[in-house]
């Protein structure tokens, strides 16, 4: 270990449904970067977690009709699930619910007021929920949310300000006189020109119409600001502001933070002029990555095409999905996933080259060899160009890595993989080996492979450490012999007189047209069994489960007859529901908006949970709930077959 340090990020993921592979994305790449630093001897921190506060956790909570903390917990531990399986490296994983950086964030917030960078007022704008973010009218996209295109809602209330405005000029001179700062270079210009040319506006940092978040800790009716509570997490996890700080001193400025393109601007705007206001320095690198779309469309769960990592982990294996992500597409651009694209990777780069290399190899030495890897003895026409490419290898991995270039550095990999394989063509062992004479000649040949091999498996292994992990073992090579970063420019460190162990092919090939039918199958049969859990909300139906004749008493279920319906003054998912049981009438707030049509509602006879406890949804109260079945992106009202009077017992 060296003492130099390097400290990547990726955002702090909301957890408001399940992660899918556009969410891999950011990590497959942060996780990448963590391990070929460390592998070079750096001193790396990786961080990674949830960002759990705001409006959006809050009403996707009520959706689902439990409590925020309640929620996040089901889907952090999903992800961590994820990250575990996807052999993620990461060093910390950091919520915005815990107690610490809660303390923190209010300690930012509070030393901020006292300086007069944060100061109170009044707010009058637009809000996008989605994005959690505030918008000018002039910033608006006929008349939408210039980031997801989503509606946007009016705002106004008192609120805390930040004065953004006050840091114009330092983070103008930051995004134009330091290259390193923002990349690609392309959204430098988007921040100029979009955000900082047209004058920046001090920014609301406190809500109080959002319960779901920290509190400004001297005025407890304001939420901090989502955002403004999230990007702290990059100092916060490294115990800013507190006893314990050694970190923050050995680690901070970040290296790079990887963001996807959308959030460019909280983190090189935003973020900058909070750590500016702070007296801290900048991060040194922000790159912004580009989006994974589904047949050249953004993935929604509304439109029905989001891809999830587990049936492709499942069905071939984490380092496929790693290496597809990295090589397909280009860190800095938009790419679109096809199931195509995916499987002719697989055939081309995976089974063609670098598995059929393996076998081929292996192959070899035990027909040839005995199983035994042999001694090289004399050197032929074909042998030094090989060895010239692979101990060149690390250096043109290096620049690419340097740039973030990972599908460019994997294809300077398979540059060797393939010339490797070109070496057997050219080499012919099948010929030389017809001639005994030629021994010596034959064991180069295979040594020569085994060597490249042992190099190849070197410098996949920060992107796919599975698989060179099983090339090693195939090789019989055992770690330290050979197998680390120093070892990948040196021709020559492969050891002779082990045994290789063959087994079975990494990578199979695919008959495309009947695995894109099987993985569709797999991945619609996933999704529905994870919507069936979500809607659930988690509790299993088990026969164990059974309750007694005396617990369905408790439940008071009458028919209800809507007499009005309207949507909720402040959320877009609900309507309120005025409802006659009986002589009595009473309010129920739904979360159906999205299903039906408020005056569609109106003379319809619904089942009632009458005497659920009431509670205040989004600012209204609620005396009761009414039933729906759902599945998948399917719901419908409960009703009864026949007519009968509202106020009549459901039993
Ligand atoms: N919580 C904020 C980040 C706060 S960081 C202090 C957030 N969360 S998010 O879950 O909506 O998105 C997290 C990251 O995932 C973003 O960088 C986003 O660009 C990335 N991706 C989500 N879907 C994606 C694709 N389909 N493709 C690539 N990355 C995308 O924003």
């Amino acid at each position: 270990m060296t003492n130099k340090t390097y400290y990547v990020t990726t955002p702090l993921y909301y957890p408001s449904g399940n992660l899918t592979i556009g969410h891999t994305y950011c990590t497959v790449a942060a996780d990448a970067i963590a391990r070929y630093k460390r592998i070079q001897g750096y001193d790396v921190k990786f961080l990674t977690g949830t960002d759990e506060h705001g409006q959006k956790i809050q009403e996707k909570a009520i959706e689902n009709g439990v409590k925020p903390k309640e929620y996040v917990d089901k889907i952090v531990a999903d992800s961590k699930k994820l990250w575990k399986t996807m052999n993620i490296s990461y060093d910390i994983y950091y919520r915005t619910t815990d107690r610490k950086h809660e303390e923190i964030v209010q300690k930012i917030f509070t030393e901020l007021y006292e300086k007069g960078d944060i100061y109170k007022s009044e707010y009058e704008g637009f809000y996008c929920t989605h994005c959690e973010s505030f918008w000018r009218e002039s910033q608006l996209e006929d008349g939408n949310c210039s980031d997801c295109k989503r509606k946007v809602k009016i705002s106004r209330e008192e609120a805390y300000f930040f004065k953004l405005s006050k840091y114009q000029d330092k983070l103008l001179n930051l995004l134009e006189d330091n290259e390193e700062f923002l990349q690609p270079k392309s959204r430098v210009n988007e921040m100029v020109n979009n955000f900082l040319k047209p004058g920046l506006e001090d920014l609301c940092v406190s809500r109080t119409t959002v319960d779901w978040g920290i509190k400004v800790p001297f005025d407890n009716k304001h939420t901090i600001y989502v955002w403004f509570d999230a990007v702290c997490n990059y100092i916060a996890a490294l115990g800013y502001k507190t006893n314990v700080d050694s970190d923050y001193k050995k680690y901070w400025p970040a290296d790079v933070h990887l963001v996807g393109k959308e959030i460019v601007r909280f983190h090189t705007i935003i973020w900058p002029a909070i750590l500016m206001a702070l007296g801290e320095k900048p991060p040194k690198k922000v790159f912004g990555h580009g989006w994974i779309l589904c047949d050249n469309d953004k993935m929604s769960k509304s439109k029905g095409n989001v891809v999830y990592p587990e049936p492709i982990i499942d069905l071939y294996g984490v380092d496929v999905l790693k290496y597809f992500l990295l090589r397909e597409f280009s860190f800095g651009n938009d790419g679109s996933f096809t199931s195509e694209k995916f499987f002719n990777r697989i055939n081309s780069d995976l089974a063609n080259d670098l598995g059929n290399l393996v076998s081929r190899t292996i192959t070899m030495i035990d027909k040839y060899n005995g199983g035994i890897m042999p001694q090289p003895k004399e050197e032929g026409e074909h042998d030094k160009s090989l060895k010239d490419m692979a101990v060149s290898i690390s250096s043109k991995i290096d620049k690419c890595m340097d740039k973030l270039d990972f599908s460019n550095a994997l294809e300077e990999i398979w540059t060797l993989i393939r010339r490797t394989n070109k070496y057997i063509d050219e080499t012919s062992p099948w010929i030389v080996a017809k001639d005994d004479s030629n021994k010596p000649q034959l064991d180069t040949i295979l040594y020569n492979l085994s060597e490249a091999l042992r190099i190849i498996s070197i410098a996949i292994r920060p992107f796919m450490e599975e698989t060179s992990d099983c090339i090693f073992r195939q090789l019989g090579i055992n770690h330290g012999q050979g197998t680390e970063w120093k070892d990948i420019s040196q021709w020559g460190k492969l050891n002779t007189g082990q045994s290789v162990k063959k087994e079975k092919p990494m990578f199979p090939r695919l008959e495309i047209k009947k695995e894109i039918e099987r993985f569709n199958k797999v991945h619609e049969d996933f999704v529905a069994k994870r919507q069936g859990k979500i809607c659930s909300n988690n509790k299993n139906h088990e026969t164990e489960n059974f309750i007694t004749i005396d617990d369905f008493d408790k439940i008071d279920l009458r028919v209800a007859e809507v007499i009005n319906a309207e949507s909720h003054p402040n959320a877009d998912k609900l309507l309120v529901l005025k409802l006659q049981t009986g002589k009595e009438q009473r309010q129920v707030v739904s979360g159906i908006a999205k299903y039906y049509n408020p005056q569609d509602l109106i003379g319809k006879k619904l089942i009632l949970i009458a005497n659920l406890k009431p509670i205040k949804l989004r600012g209204v109260e609620s005396h009761g709930m009414v039933l729906a079945a759902d599945k998948g992106k399917k719901l419908t009202l409960a009703s009864v077959l026949e007519d009968i009077p509202s106020g009549a017992k459901v039993k």
